[in-house]
């Protein structure tokens, strides 16, 4: 056959039903363990399908999206594992850095990066402050993030505001302005590959009216096509956000 009959599959239309996608790049141990390889290999691939599903997310005209990197409770693994996530996000950021220009990219950071190495922090840092140039898609990478932790820290930092002399008015949109996601859309949907049908944590206020998509595939086999089967299913649903 002289052509190739099969149709290019067409981009999702992105309005502004949906501005922000999150992720839980669940997965990649036994993505990793499947191929008899060590679980390093598997969070390695798994930075590559970040690097991926990033562009597509930024070339369909998303404005947001966030990922889960690693959580409070990550540091619970064997070290040579944390290091090995550590290194990879320091190739990641070194790499962005050089790009950002290019695809004017926004990147920032939620969670507490002060255990983060002194190396680590200040790239981070640089992102940020290169990002405030930009007004391209956001990226939030969440590191060492909780979603507890950081209601926590929000509750902390109101009250001593609020011991301070600060009027005590709180109401939702204020508990919002607390946390690090502050002027940041919430999540309209949430996609979790690896089969897990939990929330693990993450952005537990922020997802309150989320939609949820979850899938058997792995993080490091996510790709294009299943990014746009999990928008299909988001776009087919009602959204009554606790109306009829
Ligand atoms: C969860 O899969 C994955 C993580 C805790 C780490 C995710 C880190 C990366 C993808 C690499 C660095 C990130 C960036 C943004 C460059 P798991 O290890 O729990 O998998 P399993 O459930 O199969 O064990």
């Amino acid at each position: 056959m002289l052509f190739n009959k099969r149709k290019a599959k067409k981009p999702p239309v992105i309005d502004g039903r949906l501005r922000h996608i999150a992720f839980i790049m669940d997965g990649n141990g036994r993505w990793a363990t499947e191929r008899g390889m060590p679980r390093e290999y598997g969070h390695s691939h798994g930075a590559e399908t970040f690097r991926k599903i990033g562009r597509y997310c930024a070339s369909i005209g998303l404005q947001c999206m966030t990922v889960y990197a690693f959580s409070t409770e990550n540091w619970k693994r064997p070290e040579a594992e944390v290091s090995a996530i550590m290194g990879l996000l320091k190739k990641y950021l070194l790499e962005a850095i050089g790009q950002m220009e290019r695809d004017r990219v926004k990147m920032a950071f939620f969670g507490d990066l002060s255990p983060l190495t002194p190396e680590l922090r200040e790239l981070c840092e640089r992102t940020r402050e290169i990002s405030r140039h930009y007004d391209g898609c956001q990226v939030n990478i969440c590191l060492n993030y909780g979603g507890r932790d950081e209601m926590v820290r929000a509750m902390r930092r109101y009250a001593s505001e609020v011991a301070n002399g600060r009027e005590n008015n709180i109401d939702e949109a204020e508990v919002s302005d607390y946390l690090f996601s502050a002027g940041i859309p919430d999540p309209d949907l949430m996609i979790r590959p690896g089969g897990e049908l939990r929330l693990s944590n993450f952005l537990l206020w922020q997802n309150a009216y989320t939609e949820f998509y979850f899938t058997d595939t792995l993080w490091p086999d996510m790709d294009e096509a299943e990014l746009d089967r999990a928008i299909a299913a988001y776009q087919g649903r009602k959204r009554r956000v606790g109306g009829i």
